[in-house]
């Protein structure tokens, strides 16, 4: 009886721990970490019939402080080879092993490649092109989002992989499908398209006028005639494009939205994330981010192909993207060890890369390094992707080697856990503005360079030192002291009255050429651009035109300009002509008809500036002009000057600050570094100078 009451009061105990537990991550749905995530995609089931190896991954794994593994992304048909046959045995199993060994577990839901038995089970599982022909079974990520067949095996899997995981201690965070993307064109998504249509429009002459339809004389009398945008089709209709994209996005999140229900359904309260790629563009990650706990994704930079700042510029702003999402820790999910095998070269990482292109994604608020992948793949398509395990197996390689320098560097940071990027400064980079904007036909067929354009403030800000969000235009402005508008084409979620009161209020706002155009639905303002800020920017853009390839034009400032501007600079692409009423000219074109014109101009306009540039401008220019106005705003910058190829990085906490630099230079550089005040946790910097591609990390007493 003793024994009896000995175990039931244990079980109690365990239990009564568990549910304190559920009930602590569904009220916080927060990882907690007390360390930082490390780790990777890890494939098992490749390997089932080689426990050695496993036994061997196990070591290694704890060898190069792995703490963290990513499973069952691409395992359903090893979860169910046959349709309701299910076996979790060898999952189970490995994440109790794993959890012995001191490694917690992200759990994928498989729906990112389904097995084969669905396809010839379910044809409507396989995707319709915009051809509307219909795909063979293959590959992965091609499914219909649509297919009710598809989102009920869905629902059932996961639902059984809840039921199994949701009280094992090792399984931190779920993985919602992989890298979500695409677009169906079957019968079932039109008529799904067709009820969002009459869900938005309600009647359809709100939608004839919303989408111009008499242009062409393209007038629908009724919902049902309405197709989705195809090259056999309509694909000039600008509305309708706009919002085929928007529904596509939606359909994704409800997809995503039945996975996560599923998961809740068999009684998960894990946190939840999914896993986001490189500037894609198919999807708007926002609202994607708005129903998961935490935003995470996949880097995969062409190193060493251009100078390595450029590429670390272009992936930080990916990193700030992920941030400003949710405004919070964001989770690097996957990223190289070594080379990726699908990009055209695959070029090695220098030594040390590895350490500073894993410490950016930290400096940058992210929580977690993980890695695609632990062990290199036997066969198939990714048999020559890098990884931490490479065909040989040892830990006695080069990238075994920095993954563990890397992974005791993490430890080494710890005290940097819980500490967020506060930014003083804001981009605002929008996907429907993107979207319209890249389909709106002219001003340039041939290439607007928005990304770009986005990335030559951004790359200006950065090297004065800034932390930067990019937003898009649904978010609040108010904690900003600097935003920059490249290229707002597209006025939406009433961003002309935030920017109008932002300045008000004494911001410092930079606006592009080709902004304020049109509305939500795509059609042009009437009463002259920038749409409901004229008097903002004290100037009215009359004309733009657009430059051939080969064709430049230049900037001449205005002697005495009140932000002394002296050097000229070229530019390319887009040229606005504006008539300015109350703005101050800085600088003028020097070539062509429209030469002595004003090309850059600032304007007082309540207690804060508004500065219009009018041309693609070469960087130079975005450089000088974003030093002085953040010199003339006495924003709080970390270091006075930074060296080429060095990016800095604050991390803030209640305490300290944390000042992350970076040489991206594989030669060593001269910085003067204060250390007066602050103390060095990571990185050697001795007689001025870091070392190439070294991290210092520097903490400050706030
Ligand atoms: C990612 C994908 C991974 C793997 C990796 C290879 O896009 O999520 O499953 O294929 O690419 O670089």
């Amino acid at each position: 009886l003793r024994k009896f009451r000995k175990t039931f009061k244990l079980h109690f105990i365990t239990n009564l721990l568990l549910l304190i537990e559920r009930i602590r991550r569904m009220i916080q749905n927060d990882l907690n970490i007390d360390k930082f995530i490390y780790g990777g995609d890890y494939n098992p089931e490749q390997w089932l019939d080689r426990p050695d190896i496993l036994k061997q991954d196990l070591l290694l794994m704890k060898k190069a402080h792995i703490n963290t593994v990513t499973l069952g992304v691409f395992s359903w048909s090893t979860l169910e080879p046959i349709k309701d046959c299910f076996n979790f045995t060898w999952l189970i199993d490995i994440i109790d092993k794993l959890y012995d060994n001191g490694i917690q577990v992200i759990l994928a839901t498989p729906s990112g490649a389904r097995p084969r038995w669905l396809a010839e089970t379910y044809p409507e599982v396989l995707r319709v092109r915009e051809d509307r022909t219909r795909q063979l079974y293959g590959e992965r990520h091609n499914h219909c989002y649509t297919s009710p067949a598809y989102r009920e095996r869905v629902r059932i899997i996961n639902q059984k992989l809840a039921k199994t995981f949701r009280n094992h201690p090792g399984v931190i965070l779920w993985h919602i499908s992989n890298e979500y993307r695409g677009e169906c064109h079957c019968p079932l998504c039109q008529e799904a398209f067709r009820n969002w249509l009459k869900n938005k429009y309600k009647d359809i002459d709100s939608l004839n006028r919303a989408w111009w339809t008499t242009f062409w004389s393209h007038t629908y009398n009724s919902f049902h005639q309405i197709e989705s945008p195809s090259s056999i089709g309509d694909h000039g209709l600008h509305g309708l494009n706009l919002d085929w994209k928007r529904f596509v996005t939606d359909q994704t999140v409800d997809f995503m939205c039945e996975e996560i229900h599923a998961l809740r359904d068999g009684g998960a309260t894990q946190p939840v994330t999914t896993n986001f790629m490189d500037d894609y563009k198919g999807l708007n990650y926002y609202n994607l981010a708005k129903h998961i706990d935490y935003v995470s994704w996949d880097s995969y930079p062409t190193w060493n192909k251009e100078d390595e700042i450029r590429t670390a510029y272009n992936t930080a702003l990916q990193h700030d993207l992920m941030r400003s999402m949710k405004q919070k820790p964001f989770l690097l999910m996957e990223s190289c060890p070594s080379s990726p095998n699908w990009q055209a070269i695959s070029k090695l990482k220098k030594p040390g890369l590895l350490q500073s292109a894993s410490l950016q994604a930290i400096a940058h608020g992210s929580d977690s390094v993980q890695y695609f992948q632990i062990r290199q793949s036997r066969g198939s398509f990714e048999k020559f992707h890098g990884a931490v395990i490479d065909h040989y197996g040892g830990s006695d390689t080069r990238v075994f080697n920095e993954v563990t320098e890397t992974g005791a560097s993490l430890i080494e940071l710890k005290q940097v856990i819980g500490s967020k990027v506060d930014s003083s400064a804001a981009i605002i980079y929008d996907m429907e503005n993107r979207w319209a904007m890249e389909d709106a036909k002219g001003p340039r067929n041939e290439g607007l360079f928005y990304h770009e354009s986005v990335l030559k403030s951004y790359q200006a800000l950065r090297k004065a030192a800034l932390n930067v969000d990019i937003i898009n235009m649904e978010q609040s402005l108010d904690s900003y002291k600097l935003v920059v508008a490249p290229m707002l084409y597209m006025f939406r979620s009433g961003i002309e009255t935030k920017l109008r009161t932002f300045v008000e209020n004494g911001g410092i706002l930079i606006m592009t050429y080709w902004s304020g155009i049109v509305n939500e639905t795509d059609l042009c303002y009437l009463e002259g651009t920038p749409h409901s800020l004229l008097d903002v920017f004290g100037l009215r853009s009359k004309e733009i035109d657009g430059l051939y390839e080969w064709e430049e034009n230049s900037l001449i400032p205005i002697p005495e300009n009140s932000l002394q501007l002296h050097t000229s600079y070229k530019c390319k692409n887009l040229c606005d002509l504006v008539k300015t009423t109350s703005a101050e000219v800085l600088a003028v074109y020097g070539e062509d008809f429209y030469a002595g014109m004003p090309t850059a101009t600032k304007n007082r306009f309540g207690r804060g500036n508004a500065y219009y540039i009018c041309a693609d401008f070469e960087q130079g220019f975005y450089d000088e002009v974003i030093k002085k106005i953040v010199k003339d705003s006495k924003l709080f910058v970390p270091v006075k000057s930074i060296p080429n190829g060095v990016e800095v990085t604050t991390r803030s906490s209640s305490e300290n600050k944390y000042v992350f630099i970076q040489n991206f230079n594989m030669h060593s550089v001269k910085m003067e570094i204060d250390t007066r005040n602050s103390q060095i946790i990571l990185g050697n910097y001795k007689k001025s100078t870091i070392e190439g591609f070294d991290t210092i990390v520097l903490k400050l007493k706030r």
